[in-house]
C-alpha cells in the first residue's frame, strides 16, 4: 500500500510518469525521454491505449458541457493531468467566463504547467495535492476561495481512480468528497475496464497493468459493479447510467465504432 504523500516537487527523470505518458498518448509535448520510452513500450504491448485516452478525454468534455447545461458553474477536477486540448476551464469559461475551476494533481509537471497556464485566470487554479487526502483539498484556501459548497459543484474523478489501490479505499474516498456536495451537484467517474472486452483486449489490459508496475503510478482494473458501487446512496445516476465511455451521451457517431469501446466505463450521478 502506498500512503498519501506530500506531493513531489521534484521530477525523477529515471522513473516514467503515468501523467506524462498520458500526455504523450494524447500527442502532448510535456513529457521526457523516460516517459516516451515507457509509452512506446506500452504502445507495443497494448496498442489500444491512445484510443482509450482519447475516449476518456472526450467523455470529460461531454460531462463538462452536460454539467454546464444543468446550470453548474463550479468544477473540482481531481487528478486533472497535464493541460491538453479541451481543459475543463476552457470549456466552462467559453460558455460562462464566470465559471470557477479548481484542478488538483500531485504530479509536478502537471502542476507546473497548469499553474503557468492559469496564472492570469482569476477563476481557475490548481492545487498541488494528493487526492487521497480529501480534507487537504476541500479545506484548501484556494478551494474555499473559488468553490461555494452551498451551491452545486461538478466533482470530476475522470481517469484517476484507476491509480488508487483498493488499500486506499476508493469507495470511502469518493464518499468523503461527495458528502460535501450540495443537492444538484454532479459526480462524474470514468475508469479503465476489461471484463466485457474480447479475450485479446483483456490480454492487452493485463499487459498494460504489468507495464505500469515500472511507472510512478500503478493501474488497477475494476469491474462495472465495483465502479457502480462508488455511486452510493446519496446520488442518482443520470441517463444512460454507467456505460462504455463513447456511449455516454455521445455527440458524434464516430466514437461508438472505436475498438477500444469496452475498455472504459463512465457515468455521472446527481447528488440528491
Ligand atoms: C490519466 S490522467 C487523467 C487526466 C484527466 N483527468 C483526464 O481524464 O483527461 C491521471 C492524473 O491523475 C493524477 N493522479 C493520480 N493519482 C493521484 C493522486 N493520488 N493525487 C493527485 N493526482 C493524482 C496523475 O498525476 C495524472 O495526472
Amino acid at each position: 500500500m502506498s500512503s498519501p504523500r506530500d506531493p513531489r516537487s521534484d521530477v525523477d527523470l529515471n522513473v516514467p510518469s503515468a501523467a506524462r505518458a498520458y500526455d504523450y498518448f494524447l500527442d502532448g509535448a510535456h513529457n521526457f525521454a523516460v516517459d516516451r520510452a515507457f509509452a512506446q513500450q506500452v504502445l507495443h504491448i497494448a496498442p489500444s491505449v491512445p484510443a482509450v485516452a482519447r475516449l476518456n478525454r472526450s467523455f470529460l468534455r461531454r460531462v463538462v458541457k452536460f454539467c454546464l447545461e444543468q446550470g453548474v458553474r463550479q468544477f473540482l477536477d481531481l487528478g486533472s493531468g497535464i493541460p491538453t486540448v479541451g481543459n475543463v476551464h476552457e470549456i466552462a469559461q467559453q460558455i460562462d467566463p464566470g465559471s470557477r475551476v479548481v484542478y488538483v494533481d500531485y504530479e509536478p509537471v502537471a502542476y507546473a504547467h497548469a499553474r503557468q497556464l492559469l496564472a492570469d485566470n482569476p477563476n481557475a487554479t490548481i492545487i498541488h495535492a494528493d487526492i487521497r487526502r480529501p480534507t487537504d483539498i476541500l479545506d484548501h484556501p484556494d478551494t474555499r476561495r473559488l468553490i461555494d459548497f452551498s451551491e452545486p459543484v461538478a466533482l470530476l474523478m475522470v481517469g484517476v481512480l484507476l491509480f488508487i489501490s483498493d488499500d486506499d479505499r476508493p469507495s470511502e474516498l469518493v464518499a468523503a468528497y461527495r458528502e460535501r456536495l450540495a443537492p444538484g451537484s454532479f459526480l462524474a467517474i470514468s475508469h479503465i475496464a476489461s471484463e466485457e472486452a474480447a479475450p485479446e483486449l483483456q490480454d492487452e489490459v493485463a499487459r498494460l497493468v504489468s507495464a505500469y508496475a515500472a511507472a510512478d503510478e500503478h493501474v488497477y482494473v475494476r469491474t462495472r459493479q465495483e465502479v457502480l458501487d462508488w455511486f452510493d446512496d446519496g446520488v442518482s445516476l443520470v441517463e444512460p447510467g454507467l456505460v462504455f465511455l463513447p456511449d455516454w451521451r455521445p455527440d458524434t457517431p464516430v466514437e461508438a465504432d472505436s475498438p477500444a469501446r469496452p475498455l472504459g466505463y463512465g457515468g455521472v450521478a446527481e447528488v440528491r
